[in-house]
């Protein structure tokens, strides 16, 4: 299978982004813990800060995809057209978050990306990631075994 790991704004700063909050670990770090979690599928990894670059490449997972783990950052707590572009896939989508918003500020308490998604990982910092690579990819092949 598959996979795309999308990354949305400011997650390129990751490893000097409030590290008290997001840890020390880099985006590099994170796309390599992936790859490892992956076991082999194929990992398609990127970061943007453009939501419209983040909607380009949900509509190109419709094609290539088997699965895909998407962590909108800010744009979670935003994105009407991130929630539409989702609700056009016909693959699972698993969203993903180093923190665990329901426990901070209220404003990212709501998340458009929730209601469209298989499944929810947050809180675990990296290791969000390597949950949500796993159970997306176990969704993946429950489909297309
Ligand atoms: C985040 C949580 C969001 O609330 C925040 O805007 C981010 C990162 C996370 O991974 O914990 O940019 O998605």
């Amino acid at each position: 299978p598959v996979l795309y790991v999308l990354n949305g704004p400011n997650l390129n700063l990751l490893g000097t982004r409030e590290p008290d909050i997001y840890g020390r670990e880099t985006l590099a770090d994170v796309e390599a813990l992936c790859r490892a979690a992956a076991e082999g599928a194929e990992v398609v990894f990127r970061q943007s800060n453009l939501e419209g670059e983040l909607i380009d490449w949900l509509h190109e997972a419709r094609d290539k995809a088997d699965a895909v783990v998407l962590n909108p950052a800010g744009y979670g707590h935003t994105s009407v057209a991130l929630h539409d572009a989702i609700k056009t896939l016909t693959i699972p989508l698993v969203e993903c978050h180093l923190s665990n918003p329901a426990a901070r500020e209220p404003f990212r308490h709501h998340s458009y990306v929730s209601p469209v998604a298989a499944g929810v990982v947050s809180g675990f910092g990296p290791f969000s990631y390597d949950l949500a690579v796993r159970a997306a990819l176990r969704l993946a092949r429950a489909r297309a075994p």
